[in-house]
């Protein structure tokens, strides 16, 4: 039996962990899961309001998918990429089957970051051509084209890594870097933006243009109307390949399967990960259009993975997409958005000055934290560490106390609970909130 003293003692001996100075951080042993909640060694319970890393779609534990996975390790725990496997060719083809018009081929990946820089690999060999334009308001993966395209600070001192990539602002209503005063207009606008971009960067040299269909990380936003088929039919002005980023957004998060639904929009290239089978084993992919997949009918694919495929996570994928499809969880997820979270939140905003603006949809929302709701002033600045942060530390500290993990990044505070997460839960949560709020509220101006 494990014990809080001898999981710490080992973490902080001997784990590593991700984007952090080691000798200031102290993470926090977690002892068991279950649907919306974790717990750690002394019992106390936290509502997953951050779904970990805004995968746990399907919720912790779900005995069914555990099962599948259980039973897949006694059939075949893992085969080369090379040859033909049952789980695998069932995932694909199931996938497939859910992604829009002609994307009719998966490459899997161990994640988000590869699928990211596979799909890059393709666009560039597809069109013979080497620039990758993308957001400066995103995340795409921390290997080295990933985190080239990646806007967001993580990306900083990671530079230089890869060559070729070019950043440009996305639509962003509330904080217009068009200086757009509605919808509409930043819409157009930012398409105008993209198209300048487009011209004056050599369109003979741009082989994809690549965004989040809903920015993740760095905000959720919601790509305003008339915005994605915009950016659709540029790509085809100018012969570039789309690549939609549905690593977070996809899998239910927007109550959709695949965030594009909502809006028609067909990509060449979808990449996914994280909700395809919430992370109960590491899987991600590129899910391929005909004509490129038709690239690399006579021609190799210059690419590979050791795990490419893995028939226990492939097994996972398969089970995951099956009980979505009996539990009604991608409608569920749009529902309990709609009806519940949505206006929770909007109440959440009428009574706490420190809510900027409520945005999102699906499961997928955040609330947008100032300390001045007239000039929108941020509750923390862009990127702000140390004492700068915090505002923010001690909002999500008030959050923990009361047994709510949040997902805060900059000045917002995300509320991304599993796509499974009941009308219940919801008001727990949100009464925390609530409570929380107060906090963020002391430091308005
Ligand atoms: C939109 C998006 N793309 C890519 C990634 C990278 O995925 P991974 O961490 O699985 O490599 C993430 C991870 O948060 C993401 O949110």
């Amino acid at each position: 039996m494990s014990d809080d003293t001898t999981v710490r003692g080992d973490d902080r001996a001997h784990v590593f962990h991700s984007w952090s100075a080691q000798g200031l951080i102290d993470p926090l042993p977690i002892a068991g899961a279950a649907g919306s909640y974790f717990w750690d060694y002394s019992g106390k319970r936290y509502l997953d309001f951050a779904s970990q890393l805004v995968n746990v779609n399907i919720g912790h534990q779900h005995p069914r998918l555990v099962a599948a996975i259980q039973e897949q390790a006694g059939i075949l725990c893992t085969v080369a990429p090379t040859f033909a496997n049952d789980k695998r060719g069932e995932a694909a083809r199931l996938i497939t089957e859910l992604a829009p018009g002609d994307l009719n081929r998966v490459f899997f990946t161990n994640g988000g970051a590869e699928a990211n820089e596979n799909a890059i690999r393709m666009a560039r060999l597809h069109t013979g051509r080497h620039k990758v334009l993308a957001t400066y308001r995103s995340y795409h993966g921390a290997t080295a084209t990933a985190i080239t395209a990646t806007g967001d600070p993580r990306r900083w001192p990671n530079e230089p890594v890869a060559v070729g990539v070019v950043h440009f602002w996305g639509p962003y209503a509330y904080r217009s870097a068009f200086h757009a005063t509605d919808e509409e207009q930043e819409s157009q606008r930012a398409l105008r933006h993209l198209r300048d971009t487009i011209v004056f960067e050599g369109p003979a040299t741009i082989a994809a243009v690549l965004i989040e269909t809903v920015v993740g990380t760095n905000g959720i936003l919601v790509p305003p109307p008339g915005y994605l088929a915009g950016v659709r039919a540029i790509c085809d002005e100018f012969g570039i390949v789309l690549i939609a980023d549905e690593v977070m957004s996809g899998f239910g998060r927007c109550g959709e399967w695949f965030a594009v639904d909502r809006w028609g929009v067909r990509p060449d290239l979808i990449t996914f990960a994280k909700g395809v089978n919430s992370g109960y084993l590491p899987l991600g992919g590129v899910i391929i259009s005909d004509p490129i997949a038709d690239t690399f009918r006579e021609r190799p694919f210059p690419g590979g993975l050791t795990y490419s495929g893995h028939p226990l996570a492939c097994a996972s994928a398969v089970a995951s997409i099956q009980i979505f499809k009996e539990e009604g969880i991608v409608e569920h997820a749009r529902t309990i958005g709609e009806d519940v979270i949505g206006p929770a939140l909007r109440d959440l905003a009428e009574r706490h000055p420190s809510v900027g603006e409520v945005r999102g949809l699906g499961v997928f929302w955040a609330l947008e934290l100032v300390r001045d709701r007239e000039t929108r002033e941020p509750l923390v600045p862009y990127n702000a560490s140390g004492a700068d942060a915090a505002p923010m530390n001690a909002f999500a500290a008030a959050c923990k106390e009361r047994g709510l993990w949040p997902f805060t990044h900059f000045n917002r505070t995300h509320v991304v609970p599993p796509c499974t997460v009941s009308a219940e839960e919801v008001a727990e949560g949100m009464s925390i909130l609530d409570e929380a709020l107060t906090v963020a509220d002391s430091y308005c101006r």
